[in-house]
């Protein structure tokens, strides 16, 4: 009988590579996208300018970034065939899922699918970013029995998603937040989705088919699904006076709070904290009372688990619990946020197959088997 090995369930604690793109450092609560800190890009960047920095490791001078705003721009539009597709699908299936089928749609029209040099992959990474966001957008409108509203080029690309979305241009309050949005999600080391389309590169299957694996990894709730997860739970709750009760009957019941605890994180989410900041400004410019309500709620729901489940257990809040009353004071729905999610993670998961491709090795774990051996087969008709 082989020893049973130690096993690290979830990975938890095991490198499995080295990378030069985000740094994540969870007992201080601190976030580096290639060495600048996350809150110098989300002040002074903008997600293009941070989506360049991922991929090619330095930021932009001038005429880079032009360069790559033209083919961001110009590669906005959606094949007609994927936004019929896109049509069928969202009056009844869940936003993710359509992102999922649309995304895997896109290879149809790579006509150099396997390539896999650098400049290709790069290449393939920017049409993805360009056209995830207006696949986003068209299916949040399709949902809603609304039409296509084609891309704008006067309009950044968080901008022009929003246009896309809600019909509307955004003022210069909403393009910062959209955009910051777009920023704080663009990427974050070796998390599930990341890690999985790792794995499916790894078999140097294309960059569509990684891109689907990744959207699938990021619909949970235990990742990038809890951000629509909070959301509801704060409608649940309902009023701000219900919240401890409700938090207290659910920490009773064993049931987790979304949008809190962290594999990494043991500290405040250094992106919920800038979250939380904005969210807490616009409270001084009009809010709706929807807003006004759930910002309350969660304000409420954070001190109870912070001296809950705080400072003895290392649980705080992560990205996804500030982002509802956020993305509801841009008048987003609660299944929209993961599909932005996944609009803005395109540029960290592209940026890593373009690095894991340079030195590709596949990905292949071990499992310790605990079953029987040599089990005597019975025929059907004997059994
Ligand atoms: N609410 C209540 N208790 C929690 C929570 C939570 N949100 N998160 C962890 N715990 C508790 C667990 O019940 C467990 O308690 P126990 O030791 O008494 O059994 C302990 O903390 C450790 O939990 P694990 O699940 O083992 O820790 P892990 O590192 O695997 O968890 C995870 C990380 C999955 C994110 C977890 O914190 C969670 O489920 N959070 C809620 C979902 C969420 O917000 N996910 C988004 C993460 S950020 C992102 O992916 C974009």
């Amino acid at each position: 009988m082989t020893e049973k090995p130690v096993i690290n369930f979830g990975l938890e604690g095991i490198y499995v590579d080295e990378s030069a793109i985000s740094k994540v450092d969870g007992q201080n609560g601190k976030l580096w996208y290639r060495g600048y800190t996350i809150e110098d890009l989300a002040a002074n960047s903008d997600f293009e300018e941070v989506s360049y920095l991922l991929l090619y490791g330095k930021l932009p001078n001038k005429t880079e970034f032009e360069e790559f705003n033209r083919k961001l721009k110009d590669r906005r539009e959606v094949p007609k065939e994927v936004l019929e597709v896109i049509r069928q699908m969202a009056r009844t299936s869940h936003p993710m899922d359509v992102m999922r089928t649309a995304a895997s749609m896109l290879a149809m029209y790579d006509k150099d699918l396997n390539n896999k040099d650098r400049e290709a992959t790069i290449d393939k990474v920017i049409t993805l970013i360009s056209k995830l966001s207006s696949i986003a957008a068209a299916t949040g409108r399709f949902r809603e029995g609304r039409d296509y509203i084609p891309p704008d080029k006067t309009l950044g690309h968080s901008a022009n998603f929003l246009y896309m979305l809600t019909g509307k241009k955004p003022s210069k309050t909403e393009e910062k937040l959209i955009d910051l949005m777009f920023i704080l999600h663009a990427e974050h080391s070796t998390n599930a989705s990341t890690f999985s389309v790792l794995v499916t590169a790894s078999t140097l299957a294309d960059i569509y088919a990684a891109t689907t694996t990744g959207i699938g990894t990021l619909k949970g709730p235990l990742h990038g699904g809890a951000d629509e997860a909070a959301l509801k739970m704060m409608q649940a709750i309902g009023h701000p006076d219900n919240t401890e009760k409700y938090i207290e009957d659910a920490l009773e019941g064993k049931q987790r709070i979304m949008g809190f605890g962290h594999r990494v994180y043991k500290v405040y989410d250094p992106r919920a904290k800038i979250v939380r900041k904005y969210l807490e400004d616009q409270m001084n410019n009009n809010p709706t009372e929807e807003v006004k309500k759930l910002l309350q709620i969660a304000l409420r729901a954070e001190k109870l688990m912070i001296e809950k489940l705080g400072k003895n257990k290392g649980i705080w809040p992560n990205i996804d619990f500030f982002s509802g009353p956020l993305y509801r004071s841009l008048g987003i729905e609660g299944e929209m946020f993961t599909p932005i999610f996944v609009a803005s993670r395109m540029s960290g998961w592209g940026s890593h197959v373009v690095e894991y491709w340079n030195n590709n090795k596949l990905f292949r774990p071990l499992e310790f088997y605990n079953g029987p051996l040599d089990v005597p087969y019975v025929p059907l008709n004997k059994r």
